[in-house]
């Protein structure tokens, strides 16, 4: 779904620009995919593993875009795309229809300004309209500031998934599973 660009007020009273991706967007969405997995390993794919063509992102960004059922959002502060988030039908089943799967991710150098709250208010309420009846979501244990941002919005814990990551040092992360229920 096309999101049109508005204006969100931030902690620190500088604002940034919240909008739905476009194909348009593939360059700086790959820069920023690049940088921000660089930055954690909470999240599923090591950098290196995200490795599309400016063609293929622009693809995917324009799919996103003309699906009424899925709304990808993208921040954008000094020029540069700072966060990303989307929420989409877990599957076109109709017996998953109910179920939405949200993500989502901030450049570290924007993290505590109250991005994630504003993007995670908009996914529900668009979720809220499109007739999902929950949001699911996983989540890795160890992940407090998740965590913490998906317990504000009403998410809770219904269960650990074991070793869900194996990391390059052998080690291994726990996530837990979470829904919120619309
Ligand atoms: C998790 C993430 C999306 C949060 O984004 P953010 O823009 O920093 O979030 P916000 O500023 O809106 O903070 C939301 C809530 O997170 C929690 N939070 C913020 N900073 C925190 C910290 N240092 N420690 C623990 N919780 C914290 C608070 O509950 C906060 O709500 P509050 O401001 O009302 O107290 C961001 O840190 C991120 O992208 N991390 C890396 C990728 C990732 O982990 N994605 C989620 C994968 S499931």
């Amino acid at each position: 779904m096309i999101y049109p660009a508005e204006t969100a007020t931030l902690k620190d009273g500088n604002t940034c620009t919240i909008r739905s991706a476009a194909s348009e967007d593939a360059a700086r969405m790959l820069q920023y995919m690049h940088i921000m997995l660089g930055e954690t390993r909470f999240l599923l794919r090591a950098p290196e593993e995200f490795n599309y063509t400016e063609e293929a992102e622009a693809a995917i960004l324009a799919g996103r875009a003309s699906d009424p059922r899925t709304l990808m959002l993208l921040a954008e502060k000094d020029g540069q795309i700072v966060a990303c988030a989307d929420v989409h039908s877990h599957g076109a089943k109709s017996r998953t229809w109910h179920r939405a799967d949200l993500g989502m991710s901030v450049r570290k150098d924007y993290w505590h300004l109250g991005i994630g709250s504003a993007l995670m208010e908009r996914l529900i309420a668009f979720a809220r309209a499109h007739d999902f009846e929950q949001i699911e979501l996983e989540v890795v244990a160890a992940n407090r500031r998740a965590l913490n941002l998906y317990v504000k919005y009403g998410f809770e814990v219904y269960g650990t998934r074991p070793h869900g990551m194996k990391y390059e040092d052998g080690t291994y992360a726990n996530n837990y599973m979470m829904v919120k229920t619309l």
